[in-house]
């Protein structure tokens, strides 16, 4: 274990700042020769490269192998790389999107994934990955809501606390763990009108009690690196923002980990208009703490002069550097600076078996039964199947942030029937494309005429793979193209019709929803979606997801969430068409998302037969407890996600109509009744309240169960 301190001193000012510094693979693929590649733009002479900290975004253990030997014989002092890459869904096995994640309401399923998508990415010499991304999101516009768990706090909190333990492990140096970086602090994804990277404009109470908690929740699970967000937030672009990054995220929460900047975003304060050159944003942005800066060269350019000058002190400078340093000997570098990266291993974990196995059942847990009017699951004794759409037999459904996920290697839904019934005759049309401005229906027809001779119809559907993610936002979130028409012609001539649908984000399906009697929503599921979706259909497997993001069912809703204030005129009847005058009503829509969160449906019967609080008081340090009847009204085994709901009824601030303040996914055997415990405590019902404080103030509560805006049951308690 070398002696990091003595290390530290050796090295020259331009050595420590080259540990600050971050450049993507193409970089160091570029011999320097071309004027305009990407080591011009960076003014990187040789020497400069040989300094370099860390990489961004190698593909393979060779590659890493390769650039880390180099450099390990032109660095004087042998400090070895760090390689660093956005593992957010999968490595090479692609499981399901964040926010089909969020749907399962299983951080063990979704731990589960992340250790394994962690031992794909360090066989390929990863040590790092932007994961996870735990932006709270209310509006589907906005493309990156694939990347978030969705609108609640408290999952966003568990889903992010588990990935950060599950990718990092217990031992940062057993190899077949990497370092985790939470990211968009903060408040990325309150974006106004959902366009990526717009203006953040939060009252504090917003902030604290919906934005910041999941991140507070990975920084408590020890997470070992942070990403500030592209975003200003109140006026301030996270990486120059002092309040956030050292007022909240270091005196308040304690973080004392690494920080580096998103892409570019340092240079980026001048784009902002809160620095006038980069030798101020390169300041400014090292004085709130950020330690590595990724893809510009504020710090390459200026730290040295700003420390000569003494804006900067050394000693803040050999901070930074030390934590870089600490995370390498962590991760076990300086003895092995390969980390047992290896071809061999990527091979044989690679899309392995086992990986395969836990992708289809996390693609099965992230789906979400969105309508079923008996038409579902099909029986297995059809003849043959018709399975219709842009989405049928379509490879293109990863999601942009697949790593190094192949198309070549998904199961598509053709390919999933073909597997799943081997016996049945199955037919297959486009009929049409998925992109907004698609407007050919010549393969209707065609569509039309095997959804006739069918014993059931599949109808796969969706948004192209790049219509969500960094930079994909959309004005208008229904069905692309054609599709919602497709669906209605074919639901005409076949009534055993099921969609099933490919996408990023909650779309809007109130047309489709009329058309077809079965929704079932995929997301991009992952390689192995084709074969989930085939189990889901079939009843081999029983859809168990909840919405995770409430569906609209206009864009113009855009923002809907469900913990969202009651006004002072509150819309009483939710029926379409009505004109409802005078209160906080649409003229043309109802309030309600089509969707809300929290719901989904099962092919078992869950039967919600009473809910009981344990007092009907509680003292302020004490605990009562909600139990929950739940009966399974079938012969089917099924799983139900048991959403406990409080509202605060009277409260110096308006408070939210409701909210989430536990869940738990219970399995039921056939015709089983089980009783589910939840324990409420004080902590549970606290808000951040005027005087800037997480307060509970006592009074009336009332706790529901059922899912949001469809309670089932309802009982209050006093708070002493
Ligand atoms: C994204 C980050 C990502 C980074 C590195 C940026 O554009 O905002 O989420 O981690 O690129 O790929």
């Amino acid at each position: 274990m070398p002696d990091l301190r003595k290390l530290l001193d050796k090295m020259t000012i331009e050595e420590k700042i080259g540990q600050l510094m971050q450049f993507s693979s193409d970089v160091f693929a570029d011999d320097g020769a071309d004027v305009t590649g990407p080591r011009a733009q960076y003014q990187l002479t040789e020497e400069d490269m040989a300094r370099v900290g860390s990489i961004l975004g190698t593909n393979s253990a060779e590659t890493v192998i390769k650039l880390q030997k180099e450099h390990l014989e032109k660095d004087r002092n042998k400090i070895p790389l760090l390689f660093m890459r956005d593992v957010i869904y999968g490595y090479r096995t692609n499981f399901p999107i964040p926010l089909g994640f969020g749907c399962s309401f299983d951080p063990a399923l979704v731990a589960e994934c992340s250790e394994m998508a962690a031992k794909e990415a360090a066989a390929s010499g990863i040590h790092v990955t932007f994961t996870p991304m735990v932006d709270y999101v209310r509006d589907a516009r906005w493309g990156r809501v694939m990347e978030s768990c969705g609108e609640e706090p408290l999952l966003n909190s568990r889903m992010g606390a588990a990935q950060v333990k599950a990718f990092q492990g217990e031992d940062l140096r057993d190899r077949e763990h990497i370092a985790s970086c939470v990211k968009h602090f903060a408040a990325y994804g309150g974006a106004e009108a959902g366009r990526d990277y717009n203006t953040v404009d939060l009252s504090e109470h917003t902030l604290r009690e919906f934005y910041l908690p999941a991140y507070k929740a990975c920084v408590d699970a020890g997470v070992k690196m942070l990403m500030p967000s592209f975003n200003s937030l109140n006026g301030i672009p996270s990486t120059g923002n002092q309040w956030l990054m050292k007022k909240i995220l270091r005196e308040e929460w304690g973080y004392d980990g690494l920080v580096i900047s998103d892409w570019g975003a340092i240079s980026e304060l001048l784009k902002h208009g809160i620095a006038a050159d980069e030798r101020q944003a390169a300041r400014m942005a090292f004085d709130c703490g950020c330690h590595i800066e990724m893809c510009s060269n504020a710090y390459h350019l200026h730290l040295e002069e700003l420390i000569e000058e003494g804006a900067i002190s050394e000693e803040q400078l050999d901070d930074a550097v030390m934590k870089v340093l600490e995370l390498k000997e962590e991760l076990g570098l300086f003895e092995d600076p390969f980390r047992g990266a290896s071809s061999e291993k990527e091979q044989a974990l690679f899309m392995s078996e086992a990986h395969r196995a836990i992708a289809k059942k996390a693609a099965a847990e992230s789906a979400v039964l969105l309508k079923n009017e008996g038409v579902l699951p099909f029986s297995e004794e059809i003849k043959r199947i018709a399975l219709i759409g842009p989405f049928a037999d379509e490879k293109k459904a990863l999601g942009i942030w697949k790593c190094n996920g192949q198309y070549d290697e998904v199961t598509t839904v053709r390919e999933g029937f073909a597997a799943a019934l081997p016996q049945v005759e199955i037919l297959c049309a486009k009929g049409c494309g998925a992109e907004w401005n698609d407007s050919d229906d010549s393969g209707f027809a065609e569509a039309i005429e095997i959804a006739k001779k069918a014993d059931a119809v599949v109808l796969c559907l969706g948004e192209p793979d790049d219509y969500a993610g960094e930079g994909n936002c959309r004005t208008d979130i229904s069905l692309p193209g054609l599709q919602n028409r497709l669906a209605k012609e074919i639901a005409a001539v076949n009534s055993n019709t099921a969609a099933v649908l490919f996408n990023g984000r909650p779309l809007v399906l109130s047309r489709l929803a009329e058309a077809v009697p079965a929704i079932l929503e995929l997301w991009y599921p992952g390689n192995e979606g084709g074969h989930a979706a085939a189990d889901l259909l079939l009843g081999r497997a029983n859809p168990c997801g909840k919405v995770s993001m409430s569906f609209p069912k206009a864009t113009g809703q855009c923002p809907i969430y469900y913990n969202r204030n009651n006004t002072g005129r509150p819309k009483k009847v939710e029926k379409e068409g009505i004109r409802t005058r005078y209160n906080s009503g649409y003229l043309d829509c109802g309030n309600l998302p089509l969707y809300p969160f929290g719901h989904g449906l099962s092919y078992s019967n869950f039967i919600y037969e009473d809910l009981t609080l344990s007092a009907d008081s509680m003292e302020s340090d004490g605990a009562i407890q909600a139990k929950i009847t739940i009966y399974n009204d079938s012969d089917r085994a099924g799983k139900e996600v048991v959403q406990l709901y409080m509202r605060d009824l009277v409260a110096s601030m308006v408070r939210p109509v409701q909210q989430l303040i536990d869940f738990k996914k219970v399995e039921f055997a056939p015709y089983e009744r089980k009783e589910i415990t939840f324990e409420i405590r004080e902590p549970m019902l606290r808000f951040w309240n005027w005087d800037q404080k997480f307060i509970s103030e006592p009074g009336e509560f009332q706790i529901s169960t059922g899912c949001a805006d469809h309670l089932l049951h309802t009982q209050t308690f006093e708070l002493k």
